[in-house]
């Protein structure tokens, strides 16, 4: 069964030395089109995460690290002087960390490379700036692959046999490894466990009907899709067994931001009597917010509602709500699954023994 996975292509690959360039599969154009675009300059990398031809919470912070990289490779490019380089790259940190807001993994990553050039003395040219970069965003890349083995292990053990409902993706498109959510799905199935995927289409962008059935396709895992009103229905008639979901900014009190409808599907799951699990890197912890409702909610084009898919779908004229994440009050959360095992019952005192008082125990 693991023979499938090799065949889910990385969601992004750095090309060179330090001078190189990031090289991002766009998810926009799955899963009809494989292309892979390359960002010699950081406002193509801005654009890709804007844009979400990168997207999921641990893949943006990556990207975020390796557009550093990119930022340096500009000012080698441009010749810049160590402080004029330094200064380039810092202010292009800034426009990375900021180009969607609800994932907290992205400015962490871009701060936690950032750190890396803080030591290095004042001489220190483009180059050697980029060098330190690209060591660190390789680092957070690698440790990516590792957390998602782990959130596999922990967040396989927990689900039952029978239906699995998740929503947007969670996979390897999404991060920089096998996936969180997605990724204790994948491990149940090959450790040989009888499941059934439903993944809700995941509307306005399809990320669950796109990139979750496609990745679960490509490894022969059971996948069925449902538009995201049929959950209740999917809930009320007994086929799922357990709810599982990633997310973009987990609080200190344990609530959580995902993909716009994981709280219909969170309130649902309890009225049903189904375990709801989120699962997450500590990357993804903010313990400086206690209460979801402090979480920043991006919200996006009115084009993503009214015409999906670039067909329109309502009139012109209509205005459109179109908030990209929603917020799942812990009370709702049965576990939370982390890299450092599961978190049960979600309580402010349980998260900060797991985490440790910094809330991320990665560096
Ligand atoms: O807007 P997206 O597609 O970036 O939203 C992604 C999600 O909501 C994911 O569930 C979350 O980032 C976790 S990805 C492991």
């Amino acid at each position: 069964m693991n023979s499938h996975s090799s065949t889910i292509p990385v969601s992004l690959r750095w090309v060179g030395d330090a001078a190189g360039h990031l090289d991002i599969l766009d998810q926009t154009r799955l899963p009809a089109h494989l292309e892979w675009r390359a960002c010699h300059d950081v406002d193509a990398v801005v654009e890709a995460i804007k844009s979400l031809r990168v997207r999921g919470a641990p893949a943006i912070g990556i990207a975020g690290a390796y557009g550093l990289v990119v930022a340096a490779a500009e000012a080698i490019r441009d010749g810049l002087a160590s402080d004029a380089a330094r200064a380039h790259v810092l202010a292009r940190g800034e426009l990375l960390a900021c180009a969607r807001p609800t994932a907290v993994n992205l400015r962490w990553a871009v701060e936690r490379a950032l750190g890396t050039i803080t030591p290095l003395p004042p001489t220190a040219s483009a180059r050697d700036l980029a060098v330190a970069l690209l060591a660190a965003a390789r680092a957070i890349h690698d440790e990516d692959r590792e957390l998602c083995a782990a959130i596999g292990r922990h967040g396989a053990a927990l689900l039952p046999d029978g239906g699995i409902l998740t929503h947007c993706n969670t996979g390897a498109l999404a991060t920089g490894g096998a996936g969180t959510a997605l990724a204790a799905i994948t491990t149940a199935w090959e450790q040989g466990r009888k499941i059934h995927v439903f993944a809700d289409e995941t509307r306005p962008l399809f990320q669950g009907a796109r990139l979750t059935a496609w990745e679960l396709v490509q490894r022969g895992i059971p996948v069925t899709v449902l538009v995201d009103a049929a959950a209740g229905h999917l809930l009320s008639t007994g086929r799922v067994q357990a709810c599982i979901v990633g997310a973009d900014r987990i609080t200190a009190a344990g609530d959580a931001a995902n993909k716009i409808g994981t709280y219909a599907i969170a309130v649902l799951a309890r009225a049903h009597g189904v375990p709801f699990y989120v699962a997450a890197p500590s990357s993804t912890f903010d313990l400086s917010i206690e209460s979801g409702a402090d979480i920043p909610i991006e919200e996006r084009a009115a084009a993503e509602v009214l015409a999906p898919l670039g067909v329109a779908a309502a009139p012109s004229g209509a205005a459109a709500f179109n908030p990209a994440f929603d917020v799942t009050p812990a009370s709702l959360i049965t576990a939370l699954v982390t890299e450092h095992g599961v978190i049960q019952p979600v309580t402010r005192d349980r998260i900060a023994a797991v985490l440790g008082p910094g809330g991320r125990v990665t560096p």
